[in-house]
Parts: C-alpha cells; sequence; structure tokens
C-alpha cells in the first residue's frame, strides 16, 4: 500500500492534482485510527489517494463512499483501487456532489469534505444530516492559504471562494449540533463532532 501512495503522489505532483498534504494526511489517520470509522464518506476523491490513505485506518469490514464529477479522474482512481485490490472497500461515486448528497439516506461514521471550497457552506446542511451523533466531520483546505483568517480585502479571483469559505467556518464553529476545531496543519483542517 504504501509504494502505491508514493506513486500516486508522484502521479499527482506530476499531474498538478491537488490531494491532501503529508501533514493533513497524518493527522487524519491518527485521528482515523482513535476513532476507527466503519463508515467514511468523502468528498472529492481525485485520484482517490486520501481514500486510501484513510482505508488504512478502517474497523475490520469498514468500507468508504467517496464523490468524484470529474470522470477522468474517476477513471484514474478506480484503476488505483482496483490495483491496491481495495474495491470491495472503497466504493467511488460519480457525479456531482450537490446532486448526489440529496439522494444518500445512510449515515456515515466520519464525512471528509475535500471538493471545491467554495461549495463547504452548501454541503454542510447534508453532511450534518448524513453523519452519525458523535460522528466527525472533517474538511480540508479552510484557511484557503491563509485568506480566510486574513485580511477582509482579498484579491477578486479569490474572493468567492473565500466570502463562502468564510461563511462555512462561521456555520460549523457556531452550529448548535456541532462542536469544531480548527487546526492549522497544511492548508487548515475543520474537525467538528456532531452531537
Ligand atoms: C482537492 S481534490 C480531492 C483530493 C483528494 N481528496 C485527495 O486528497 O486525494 C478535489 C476533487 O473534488 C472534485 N470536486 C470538486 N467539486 C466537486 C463537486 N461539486 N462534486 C464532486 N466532486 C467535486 C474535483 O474534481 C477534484 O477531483
Amino acid at each position: 500500500m504504501e509504494k502505491q501512495l508514493d506513486k500516486m503522489k508522484a502521479y499527482a505532483r506530476e499531474n498538478k492534482i491537488p490531494i491532501i498534504l503529508d501533514p493533513t494526511a497524518e493527522l487524519l489517520v491518527v485521528i482515523l485510527m482513535a476513532v476507527r470509522p466503519r463508515t467514511i464518506l468523502e468528498i472529492g476523491t481525485a485520484i482517490g489517494y486520501s481514500a486510501m490513505v484513510m482505508s488504512k485506518a478502517l474497523a475490520a469490514g469498514g468500507r468508504i463512499d467517496t464523490i468524484e464529477v470529474n470522470p477522468d479522474m474517476v477513471d484514474k482512481a478506480l484503476d488505483y483501487i482496483n490495483t491496491a485490490g481495495l474495491s470491495g472497500v472503497i466504493r467511488v461515486i460519480e457525479g456531482e456532489a450537490g446532486d448526489v448528497l440529496p439522494a444518500l439516506t445512510e449515515e456515515y461514521d466520519v464525512i471528509f469534505l475535500d471538493a471545491a471550497k467554495s461549495r463547504y457552506i452548501e454541503f454542510l446542511p447534508h453532511c450534518i444530516r448524513l453523519v452519525k451523533r458523535k460522528g466527525l466531520i472533517i474538511a480540508d483546505n479552510v484557511l484557503y492559504k491563509d485568506m480566510t483568517r486574513g485580511p477582509e480585502w482579498v484579491k477578486h479571483k479569490q474572493r468567492t471562494a473565500v466570502t463562502k469559505l468564510r461563511g462555512f467556518l462561521e456555520q460549523v464553529e457556531n452550529h448548535p449540533q456541532l462542536k469544531t476545531t480548527l487546526i492549522n496543519v497544511g492548508d487548515g483542517i475543520t474537525i467538528s463532532v456532531k452531537f
């Protein structure tokens, strides 16, 4: 598995595909090893790197559903997942998360949000609905190169994403059903427990 993860990292680097950074992967694995989830929902598969990283910490018989909108990414992820012999563990759901999430009804122990940053705020109500009580919602890239918690003014190009991320942080930090911490690891990660 480690060799395959190294290959995936090299592929992502060569093809400029953003995957979780090493410190983020380490933090995820430590948290998940403590929790030992049976079920994980990921939003944003890319080539399947983070799904494969998280699979190391699943409880016996556990599984991951992961949503990806880009068909080329889906093909690549399926290749890697099959090669690693994990097709019975990681299920890739091809589709736009905005369409897929409303149709999901099963509850998950952990939800990992790693798709378009400007959409987190829109996906949050579904994450809260779909995560079990005492389950975790983890969101990556919430600091967005420190712009989210930086000065009010941001460049036009990033303004929408930053404004929406600020709204997302405001909601996860103040939602009556969530207790949230923001950790300055990688590009910033929030961990919320639902109670
Ligand atoms: C940061 S990458 C995911 C990286 C992956 N989690 C990893 O670390 O290995 C984000 C991925 O989310 C996908 N994505 C973005 N917005 C999406 C949406 N609304 N629905 C489904 N997938 C989306 C993109 O196509 C991209 O592959």
